[in-house]
């Protein structure tokens, strides 16, 4: 096999598996993308790309016009690859448990068909023990390689990996899993399957863990006076804590860090592991939902027990974190939820949402100054930078009382309050 190019099966055209197959495709490889929903399949041959994701278009149609991807809804099309990768939706039940409908529903139309010389490759995120199923399923060597990619940077992440974790129990078909990231310069882990799938759910829950534990400390900062960017910088600047996810925010959320938060919960439970620190720190996003509505209580009604009944409030940003169109588990969403609950009337703005979407009891609008206009205050979510650059004099003048409660620290305070404002960020001297 050595360095050549191999055939790829891609199985789901989600986030993962189409930023999978274009970057495939784009390193040599000759990827063919299947999904069952025909719609999808039909827009992506003429590379109409239902995601919004930096460079993703621009590979799909490069992989399109030299003839390396190519996309089908038949399984049985991959069925004689070299490796059939698998990256099917594996979303949480309500109960917190993973569901691998999807998944089992893959693996029992490839058992007909798939060739027991094919290697499997699992990129969904899957409960420890998956991958060892889907071998004994299928007869053909399986290896757990979970992607680690962020929302908004999927084909960057996916071309610099911080690491590429190969749990197998076959050497040969690791390294033959291996060999398709050959020319990406990352460490490479081989592993068992167990520590593979785990290592995923560990590295998002301690990411979750990271926030929850700078959120809370933003609470502490503003007992103290002390200014949480400070103390985030210095934490951050000890190599063994690391600058990254440290900015605290409105919770954590997206279709990732709460699912497998919950996952993973669940399999301590099951395993009979006492993991209370993840449960604190679930609940610990929660009540950052609570600490946002107090805070906009506070500066709206002077009392952090004042209410909020018939109180005009803009949102600006809604989306789970700046950069995508994605709303699910967005903590934005959680925040206004709660204020709808108190009575509060919702105008919202994102720039990542357009159009005549339904949410509920948040009134979308297309420009940031019908947010602010008679808003007794403007409540920032999500960090968009251009946020920064709207002109906030001119939304001073709109709103009734021009106050911001800033849950991003993204604003300059010395800005918003020249611009007339009341400024109120998280974890900062009152
Ligand atoms: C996350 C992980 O970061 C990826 O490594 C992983 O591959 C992915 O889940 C996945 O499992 O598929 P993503 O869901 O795109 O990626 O979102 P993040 O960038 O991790 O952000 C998660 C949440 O944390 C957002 O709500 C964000 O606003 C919040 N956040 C992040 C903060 O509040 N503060 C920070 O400093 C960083």
């Amino acid at each position: 096999e050595g360095t050549e190019n191999a055939h790829v099966g891609v199985v789901g055209a989600g986030y993962v598996g189409l930023t999978s197959a274009a970057c495939l495709a784009r390193l040599g490889h000759t990827v063919t993308c299947v999904d069952v929903d025909t719609t999808k399949v039909a827009a992506l041959r003429s590379a109409r790309v239902p995601i919004a994701e930096p460079e993703l278009h621009r590979l799909v149609s490069e992989g399109i016009s030299t003839g390396r991807l190519w996309f089908a809804s038949e399984l049985a099309s991959v069925a004689r690859s070299d490796v059939v990768m698998l990256c099917v939706p594996t979303p949480a039940r309500s109960d917190g448990t993973v569901d691998l409908g999807a998944f089992d529903v893959a693996l029992d139309a490839l058992r007909h068909t798939l060739d027991p010389r094919a290697v499997v490759a699992v990129k969904s995120t899957v409960p420890v023990g998956t991958t060892a199923r889907a071998e004994g399923l299928l007869g053909a060597a399986s290896v757990s390689n979970p992607e680690f990619l962020r929302e908004g940077h999927a084909v960057w992440d996916f071309l610099h990996p911080d690491r590429i974790v190969l749990g197998a129990t076959r050497k040969e078909a690791a390294e033959r899993v291996g060999r398709l990231y050959r020319g990406l310069d990352a460490p490479v882990i081989h592993t068992d399957p167990a520590s593979a799938e785990l290592a995923k759910y560990a590295s998002n829950a301690f990411l979750a863990l990271k926030l929850s534990y700078v959120n809370v400390l933003a609470e502490l900062c503003e007992h103290h006076g002390a200014d949480i960017t400070h103390v985030a910088h210095s934490m951050g600047l000890d190599d063994r804590i690391g600058p990254a996810f440290l900015a605290p925010g409105p919770g954590w959320g997206g279709s990732c860090l709460p699912k497998d938060t919950s996952a993973l919960l669940h399999a301590a439970e099951c395993a009979g592991v006492d993991f209370a620190m993840l449960s604190d720190a679930v609940a610990a996003n929660s009540h950052q939902h609570e600490r946002v509505v107090r805070k906009v209580r506070l500066a709206v009604t002077g009392s952090a027990d004042g209410s909020l009944r018939g109180i005009r409030l803009g949102l600006l940003g809604l989306t789970f974190k700046a950069g995508t169109d994605d709303l699910r588990d967005s903590p934005a969403l959680a925040v206004a939820e709660r204020l709808a609950d108190e009575g509060a009337s919702l105008t919202g703005y994102d720039p990542g949402i357009r159009g005549s979407r339904d949410l509920g009891r948040i009134q979308l609008v297309d420009e940031p100054a019908l947010v602010a206009k008679d808003a007794a205050a403007v409540v920032l979510l999500t960090e968009w930078p251009q946020f920064r650059e709207l002109n906030w004099p001119q939304l001073a003048q709109l709103t009734e009382h021009a106050t911001v409660v800033d849950t991003r620290n993204l604003l300059d305070p010395a800005e918003l309050t020249a611009a007339g404002f009341a400024y109120h960020g998280l974890g900062k001297p009152l």
